[in-house]
């Protein structure tokens, strides 16, 4: 459940912010910035990070103030988080820019956070948490198939569960990238760059586990966090069998998309299944 690791209530921000923001490349940053939507996960989870390091945070979000800012919205100011808005998504890296040379011309040393902190570097905290469920999983009874169904859209999460995976050498694991926006096709792309460049830096030369990951992009429906009735009787689901708290934007639609795919008998009986929360239900209070 990485919908409660680390601070700021959690998500899969907090594993990729750990390697992004590492010394030695924090060292002497007195502000972080990024951008993302009004209702950001990541946002919020920097802004988090920033106000436990002691450091400055802008957020540069795109659409409109909200008059009364719930959600993650909420949580970026109560983070201590300065907004600046912006109109339209094509804005917001020139306005980031904006913001670093204010911050360099005012004396401050600003650290420009890449969105949703999907960086190579970024993509080790997944590598890294491959790792750790791979464990988790070899404590369990031996199956041939364990498949990981998670939510993606940057990529970083789903690039470094296939880093790890990769490393490890584990033709065992089927992952399932369950997009909330993108297609298909470019998932697959971005995933696979992210975990090459993941891979360069750790010095990896083997071939990545390719065939082992699948993406699905019918689950967006009508597009990015709008709800589709297979993704509310999802996030119904979790909560009345497992108590378990999804999002409306990412994990409910993983969650059907997993639940779609068992219904059509993808997985053997025999095999096990994952499925990675990577958080966002803050965004449930919106
Ligand atoms: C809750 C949640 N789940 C999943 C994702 C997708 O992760 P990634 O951007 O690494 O593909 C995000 C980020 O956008 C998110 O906030």
């Amino acid at each position: 459940m990485d919908s409660e690791t680390g601070c700021a209530l959690g998500g899969n921000k907090v594993r990729k912010l750990e390697f992004e923001l590492a010394p030695p490349r924090l060292s002497g940053t007195t502000c972080l910035i990024t951008s993302g939507g009004p209702q950001s996960n990541h946002c919020r989870v920097t802004a988090g990070v920033a106000a436990r390091l002691g450091l400055e945070c802008v957020l540069v979000l795109n659409g409109p103030v909200p008059e009364e800012p719930r959600g993650n919205a909420y949580l970026h100011r109560l983070f201590g988080a300065r907004i600046r808005s912006v109109q339209s998504r094509e804005e917001r890296d020139p306005m980031t820019r904006t913001v670093a040379s204010e911050i360099e011309a005012s004396g401050g040393r600003p650290l420009i956070v890449p969105l949703g902190a999907s960086t190579a570097v970024g993509t080790l905290g997944y590598a890294d948490a491959f790792v750790e469920l791979a464990g988790q999983l070899d404590s369990l009874p031996p199956t041939d198939r364990t498949w990981i169904f998670l939510s993606a859209s940057s990529c970083g999460t789903v690039a470094g569960l296939l880093l790890g995976a990769s490393l490890l050498g584990r033709s065992d694991i089927r992952l399932v990238a369950v997009s909330a926006d993108v297609s298909s096709f470019d998932l697959r792309l971005e995933a696979l760059r992210l975990a090459r460049e993941g891979g360069q830096l750790l010095g990896f030369t083997g071939e990545l586990l390719e065939t082992g990951l699948a993406a699905a992009d019918e689950f967006v429906g009508r597009g990015y966090g709008v709800p589709t009735r297979a993704s509310e009787e999802a996030l119904h689901r979790f909560g009345t069998t497992e108590g378990v708290v999804l999002d409306p934007v990412y994990s409910a639609k993983a969650a059907a998309g997993m639940i779609s795919w068992l219904r059509r008998g993808a997985a053997r009986t025999s095999d096990r299944v994952v499925f990675l929360h990577t958080g966002g239900h803050p965004a449930l209070f919106a």
